[in-house]
């Protein structure tokens, strides 16, 4: 029986403006789900669709789990509110530490948002403002990546590397500066896991520091691996170099795992998976298992100590919003973090990597497929696009998929990516491969 909708279908589809959505082609053809539970969204009228993208991969516990949804429930009765400037409340504090414990080496304090954009442009104040408190006002330089994603604030937007995200949106920020994208198809075509190939492009961020002097750098910010552009997982020793070259130049390193965190990769954090410690952490998705907004960064302990000077009345940190730290996102989180605890879901998915990897590598041999790349619970298929009309192979795919084999998928460009809740069973990874590989050969 899937769970009932309270909301009945929507005659006018019209004043919704849907963001990163082709509202025309959507509004002809709309791809609505009304309830959810487990591993299956359902249509208003019942029909179970596989969920393959955990929500927007963020539910990586699941949908509407019962410990989750009772405890923001018994929130929204409890204390719906508490003024986060000057006040707290007992749960803030609780998930704080929840957090900083599952984090390594000494990232040891939470700034909370509600959005990995927040989260983002969050990590990016922190750094500029840290840098000035130290007497190095010069540092305010930011280091992005080619084909990264950090979200659409200015900040965030600036420092990413979509050409399609940038174009429209003026100058963003001054003083940003990307390193090359690690991907290279003809090097890394059907690497499970991270390449062999690409750990010396960290030492691009040589050259950035010649051209712009390291006393002009603020922070590099990376993606441990890019998820939104296609799951580009990091080359081997890359991450570890980088880590390297910052330190080297006092430059803050920042690790934007608002994907990679809270299990997708195996660990709570990528950091671990990789063995780096970055100075801050960006987090949102998985921390509420994407039931209440919720986004934040991690914090090494000397960089918050640098802000706890001066005036003890003074506020520290000029920076913050009206829903930090929201008592519903905060349970939501504690409940959220009992659970991956309680079902083990991090080890999980470490352990259905081997089996996730090598069912979707097996569409290899499928018509138009150009690579096949899967790190973790996460899966990314690139295929061929068709002449003159970039992306619509891959739409095609993620559209029947949809309407036709029940089954939700994500796209970026015409690649297919699949991340599902860490809850998926080895049946659910081979209906999702087999309904995937169906709709690619449907549209070949
Ligand atoms: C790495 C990364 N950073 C930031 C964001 C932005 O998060 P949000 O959409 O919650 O603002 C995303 C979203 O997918 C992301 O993947």
């Amino acid at each position: 029986m899937p769970p009932a909708s309270s909301a009945p279908l929507p005659n006018d589809l019209e004043a919704y403006w849907m963001p990163f959505t082709a509202n025309r082609a959507f509004k002809k053809s709309p791809r609505i789900v009304a309830s959810a539970k487990d591993m299956h969204y359902y249509t208003a009228d019942g029909k179970p669709i596989l969920d393959g993208t955990a929500g927007l991969w963020c539910c990586n516990a699941g949908h509407s789990r019962d410990k989750i949804v009772q405890a923001i429930q018994a929130q929204a009765a409890e204390l719906d509110f508490a003024p986060p400037f000057q006040f707290g409340h007992p749960k803030v504090f609780a998930l704080a530490a929840r957090i900083a414990a599952l984090a390594p080496g000494d990232l040891d304090h939470v700034f909370f948002g509600n959005s990995g954009s927040e989260a983002v442009d969050t990590a990016l104040k922190i750094a500029l403002a840290y840098h000035n408190i130290q007497g190095q006002g010069s540092r305010v330089r930011l280091i992005g990546r080619e084909r990264a994603y950090h979200g659409v604030g200015f900040g965030g937007g600036a420092v990413g590397g979509i050409p399609g995200n940038r174009k429209a949106f003026g100058a963003l920020l001054a003083g940003v500066d990307h390193l090359p994208t690690t991907y290279n198809r003809a090097e890394q075509a059907f690497t499970k896991g991270e390449p062999e190939w690409g750990g010396h492009l960290a030492d691009e961020l040589e050259k950035l520091v010649a051209l712009h002097d390291a006393s002009t750098i603020a922070a590099v910010i990376v993606e441990p691996m890019s998820g939104s552009t296609g799951v580009l997982p990091p080359p081997k020793g890359y991450l570890q170099k980088l880590r390297a070259i910052c330190d080297k130049y006092g430059i803050l390193l920042i690790f934007d795992e608002v994907i990679c965190g809270y299990g997708r990769l195996g660990y709570a954090f990528a950091a671990e998976r990789y063995g780096v410690v970055p100075d801050m952490i960006t987090f949102a998705k998985g921390i509420t298992s994407g039931t209440v907004p919720m986004g934040g960064v991690l914090i090494r302990k000397p960089i918050y100590e640098a802000f706890m000077k001066g005036p003890e009345l003074a506020v520290e940190l000029t920076h913050g919003y009206t829903y930090s730290g929201h008592p519903l996102a905060c349970a939501a989180g504690l409940a959220t973090l009992d659970l991956y605890k309680e079902e083990g879901l991090f080890e999980r998915a470490r352990k259905l990597e081997p089996v996730w990897a090598d069912a979707v590598h097996g569409l290899k041999s499928l018509p138009n497929i150009l690579d096949i790349r899967t790190v973790g619970l996460t899966a990314a298929i690139d295929l061929a696009p068709i002449a003159d009309a970039p992306g619509k192979r891959a739409f095609g795919v993620m559209d029947k998929a949809f309407h036709e084999l029940d089954l939700l998928t994500r796209i970026a460009g015409d690649s297919i990516i699949l991340t599902p809740p860490l809850i998926i069973s080895e049946g659910q990874i081979g209906e999702i491969v087999e309904k995937t590989g169906k709709a690619i050969a449907a549209l070949a």
